[in-house]
């Protein structure tokens, strides 16, 4: 009685032991999220707790691998971020074990950056058409986005303007272009008081000359009628002809 008792205890503990064995990243034994600066340097700490060996710790960016020394993944391990770059916000880093890798902590990056404006700045449409101005942008915070014509706020005027909010991109669509819609737009992003511009030029070119395909359609068409009233004219001299060799014999 005593004896199996002991057993149990045993194996409780034993369990316990297994159950017990966790990692974390910097203190956090859960998954978290960090914010920091672009630019700056993340120190990121991988620690096992209550292991009864050693124990191997791999870690990856998303879903891929990160190379660390045979030193550096035993029982602890560090990485370092440096510089945090846009290309870093919205990823997790993931420290598991290698023996059981569902034993594993992630860390959700949140890098904060200016708002970044890129996109064709020189956009050219024919009267009549629709003109397409496309300012892309990356931000974190959200940025408010907002459209300037030669430095006014533009108002949707005859619903002529169309704007279009993507996640990363902001489009000014102006149909049924006219001269007056030339001038310089700007695309702007807001934050904390703070605005980030892109220049953008819209030019609006008179309408083009008829297409050659319908000079030459044209030039075909006439080509034909002139061809045409010839034979009929020369059919009409073949008659005369005729009618004279006719005169001619019946003389
Ligand atoms: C891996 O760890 C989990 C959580 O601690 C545990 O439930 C599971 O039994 C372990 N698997 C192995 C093969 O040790
Ligand atoms: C983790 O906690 C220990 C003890 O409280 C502390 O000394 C250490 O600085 C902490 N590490 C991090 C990365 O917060
Ligand atoms: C890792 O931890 C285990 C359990 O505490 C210990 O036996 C081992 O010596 C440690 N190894 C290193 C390299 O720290
Ligand atoms: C990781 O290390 C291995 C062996 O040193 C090397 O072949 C591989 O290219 C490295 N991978 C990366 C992503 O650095
Ligand atoms: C557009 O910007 C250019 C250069 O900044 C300036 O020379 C031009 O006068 C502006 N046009 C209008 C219509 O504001």
């Amino acid at each position: 009685m005593k004896h199996s008792f002991i057993q149990l205890f045993v194996l409780l503990s034993g369990l316990y032991q297994v159950s017990a064995v966790g990692i974390s990243i910097n203190n956090n034994t859960h998954s978290f999220m960090e914010t920091h600066d672009v630019s700056s340097t993340i120190p990121l700490h991988c620690e096992v707790y209550d292991n009864t060996k050693a124990e191997t710790l791999t870690w990856y960016r998303g879903n891929r691998q990160v190379n660390v020394t045979s030193d550096n993944s035993v029982n602890s391990s560090h990485v370092c971020i440096s510089p945090a770059s846009v290309q870093d916000n919205g990823v997790s880093f993931t420290c598991m074990l290698k023996s059981n890798t569902t034993v594993k902590v992630s860390v959700l990056l949140d890098v904060k950056f200016a708002p970044i404006l890129s996109g064709e700045t020189s956009v050219t449409v024919e009267v009549g058409k629709t003109a397409q101005l496309t300012c892309s942008f990356l931000a974190n915070p959200t940025a408010d986005m907002l459209w300037r014509q030669n430095g006014n706020v533009i108002t949707m005027v005859q619903s002529r303007y169309e704007q279009q909010l993507t996640s990363n991109t902001f489009q000014l669509i102006i149909s049924k272009a006219v001269k007056k819609d030339a001038g310089n737009y700007t695309c702007l992003a807001s934050i904390n008081n703070k605005t980030y511009t892109r220049e953008f030029t819209l030019v609006v070119e008179d309408k083009k000359e008829a297409l050659p395909v319908e000079a030459i359609a044209a030039a075909v068409v006439v080509g034909a009628l002139i061809i045409l009233f010839g034979m009929f004219a020369r059919r009409d001299k073949i008659f005369k002809k005729c009618l004279k060799v006719r005169e001619n014999t019946s003389l």
